[in-house]
């Protein structure tokens, strides 16, 4: 049975004690709403590591769309159930103990963030490294895991690991998908059926197109509106919005 910490000065108090000093410690970043990709992150780091730390915050400073952040699911009892037997402590930490400043002090990284998902979502990237960052801080893990799904905030958080020093591992993980393809994440639970049906054709045609230009029109005329896709570093990155869901995804070239 995993311990809940909705308060981080009990967690620092137990991160110091005999069950998490001298052990090595996984740590699992979500803002919940758990799946299945979730539960792959949870299950390596209990492979890897002799404690495990899921935390669970729904990060404000990374919605540029306050409607995005108000719809974003919810679902604490779920996730504990989810995570149950997978880790040792869930944070669930109060916005005001993570922003002591009310954001007054920000990460901000200048050559990746402003592209791709950061064009189209701007502050975006700077709330995920500052979370983040606290995070690392506040948890002091040996490993952290992430999702390829994200593949720019991937390579940002790991970037931001090697500029500040920590000493952490940043573990990447392929992203889990459903048979048809569709990759797993909280947002969709918002597609309707027929959206859903659709949808499996996004990471499909990134992966079958000759080009990302090619992509981006195969996309427009299979009804999707295209946000960008681009070849970037051997993985074609793409971001579209299918019945009002933005969907994010990439394939290895
Ligand atoms: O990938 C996510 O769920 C979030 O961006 C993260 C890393 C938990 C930071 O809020």
């Amino acid at each position: 049975m995993s311990r809940v910490f909705s308060d981080l000065s009990a967690w620092r108090a137990a991160r110091g004690n005999e069950d998490y000093a001298g052990k090595s410690v996984g740590f699992v970043p979500t803002m919940g709403a758990l799946h299945a990709g979730h539960r792959s992150l949870l299950e390596r780091a209990r492979r890897e590591n002799e404690r495990v730390v899921l935390s669970i915050f729904v990060n404000p400073t990374q919605f540029n769309d306050p409607g995005d952040l108000e719809k974003y699911p919810r679902t604490l009892e779920h996730d504990l159930a989810l995570a149950d037997g997978l880790c040792d402590a869930v944070l669930v930490p109060p916005a005001e103990q993570l922003y002591p400043d009310n954001y007054r002090f920000r990460v901000t990284e200048w050559e990746l963030s402003p592209r791709f998902e950061g064009a189209h979502r701007p502050g975006h990237f700077e709330g995920v490294l500052t979370v983040v960052l606290k995070l690392l801080l506040v948890v002091d893990p040996h490993r952290a895991y992430f999702g390829e799904k994200d593949w720019q905030q991937l390579q940002l958080v790991r970037d931001l690991a090697k500029a500040f020093l920590l000493p952490v591992e940043i573990v990447p993980c392929p992203t889990v998908r459903e048979p048809d393809g569709f990759a797993l994440s909280s947002r969709n639970a918002r597609l309707s059926p027929d959206a859903r049906a659709r949808a499996a054709r996004f990471p499909k045609i990134l992966r079958e197109s000759p080009d990302a230009k090619a992509a981006e029109r195969a996309l427009a005329a299979a009804g999707f509106s295209v946000d960008y896709v681009a070849d970037h570093g051997g993985v074609r990155l793409g971001a579209v919005q299918c019945d009002g869901v933005r969907l994010i995804d990439n394939v290895r070239l």
